[in-house]
């Protein structure tokens, strides 16, 4: 099992076994994407053989369930109606924004490169909602220009910028004000935002939320429509989203704005044993604290992970395996840190299978490790594995859609893996892989 993951209050998660016992049992079924069928111990999903894709275009490699996406997105605009945005900071390509605006979402941006991605993919501006803790100015000009749908104002000086950019001929947007609730949700220390001592949002409880909600609702170079709270991310207790509703709502209700938006941050599974809610449930607990808390205005949400992160696998090829007596077995893979930083930022778990042999028991325990130079680069720290795991063997990383291939890099001059979507039989590549040329490409 890749235990070790440090997300989760671990009061909130349910181990459905031993963990020797999962340890040793074959990758469960749920941590697989919503299409994966087993044919003969190999792996399809989409209805597509994993391996003949690995075979086709090389490993690293992003495999996703396409029908997965689009489900997920329906779920989302199902559970919160209009106004639902993708963070796309969880997974961007051209492809993903034309995927989850086709399937009605909003796309929210922070960034003006992912302004950029999502504008050339033809999502129209009125459909982007633009985020970020400094924006800078030609980024809220960029975003001015485009006439994006919202801007979720962060400080005071980014309503200096918009005046002035206003002053300067803009049409005034629609904005929503950060707060920051002065929650503590159960998650890893960096994925926390909405705790007081935090460079994200404005107070609530040092006056600077009220303070900025009175300047936009008097300036005349925006429309102040809602209030904003984003608590963080990976979070698996729906009670923290309640207590940030709960901690919110008499300001809310005191605003009467007409629109409050809760932000993203709903977990996901990554590893046995784990569980989260899901979109139409994680909505319903916070419509209801909503409810309870008097909070009449439209609730909207962007969520980003529990979009994408479980309809995607990564394929590696296994090129080493170093047993060290007295310590362990690595097994080094063909990728890393450069297509998954998670695990070395936040120790974050993940499984590992043989797509070859996917129902498999994994009674040999092994570290699985990339191929850069940095002893941190680490796949999955305590995973487990087919006795008889050899060199040459596809591997699979499972739930890797989210943060993966966004939070991607060139270290080491790694050109970056490609991504395929997968879906009835079929594939296609939305991102092709990085050439050694591309690497030269910006040097002047
Ligand atoms: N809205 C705002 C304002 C955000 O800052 C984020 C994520 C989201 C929505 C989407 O949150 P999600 O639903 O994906 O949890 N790199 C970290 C996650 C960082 C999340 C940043 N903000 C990781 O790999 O776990």
């Amino acid at each position: 099992m890749g235990s070790g993951t440090a997300h989760g209050d671990p009061v909130t998660r349910h181990p459905s076994s031993a963990p020797e016992e999962n340890a040793v049992n074959a990758v469960p079924q749920s941590l697989l994407p919503d299409s994966a069928e087993v044919i003969g111990g190999r792996l399809s999903v989409g209805g597509v053989d994993v391996l003949d894709l690995a075979a086709e275009y090389g490993t690293p490699l992003f495999v996703y369930d396409e029908h997965q996406l689009r489900d997920r997105c329906r779920e989302a605009v199902a559970a919160f109606g209009d106004g639902v945005a993708y963070a796309t900071k969880a997974f961007l390509t051209t492809a993903m924004a034309k995927l989850a605006h086709e399937e009605g979402m909003h796309l929210d941006v922070a960034t003006g490169g992912e302004l950029h991605v999502a504008l050339r993919a033809g999502v129209p501006g009125e459909r982007l909602i633009l985020h970020g803790n400094n924006k800078a100015p030609s980024e809220l000009a960029m975003a001015l220009d485009a006439g994006v749908g919202r801007i979720v104002i962060d400080s005071f000086v980014e309503l200096d910028r918009i005046e002035e950019l206003v002053a300067a001929g803009a049409a005034p947007p629609r904005v929503l004000i950060r707060v920051n609730p002065g929650i503590d949700a159960h998650t890893h220390e960096y994925l926390r935002t909405g705790i007081s001592d935090s460079k994200f949002g404005l107070g609530l409880a040092s006056g600077a939320a009220e303070e900025a909600v009175g300047r936009a609702d008097t300036s005349p170079a925006m429309e102040l429509v809602g209030i904003h709270a984003h608590i963080g991310s990976q979070v698996f207790d729906a009670d923290s989203f309640r207590r940030a509703v709960g901690a919110l709502a008499p300001f809310v209700s005191r605003c009467d704005l007409p629109e409050f938006s809760i932000g993203g941050g709903l977990g996901v599974a990554y590893v046995t044993g784990e569980h989260a809610p899901s979109i139409s449930e994680w909505a319903e607990a916070v419509k209801q604290a909503c409810s309870d808390g008097g909070i009449m205005a439209r609730l909207l949400a962007e969520p980003g992970r529990s979009i994408v992160a479980a309809a995607a696998i990564t394929l590696y090829t296994v090129g080493t395996i170093k047993e060290i007596p007295g310590a362990r077995t690595y097994v080094s893979v063909d990728g890393g840190m450069s297509d998954n930083p998670r695990p070395s930022l936040y120790g974050s778990g993940y499984e590992a299978f043989l797509p070859r042999a996917t129902d498999a028991r994994r009674p040999t325990p092994v570290r699985v490790v990339g191929k850069h130079c940095e002893s941190g680069d680490v796949i999955v720290a305590e995973a487990h594995l087919p006795a008889d795991l050899r060199v040459g063997d596809v591997l699979a990383t499972p739930v890797t859609g989210a943060y993966g291939h966004s939070m991607g890099s060139n270290y080491n001059m790694i050109r970056r893996p490609p991504v395929l979507f997968v879906r009835d039989g079929e594939h296609r590549l939305v991102v092709r892989r990085e050439t050694y040329e591309d690497l030269l490409r910006r040097d002047v």
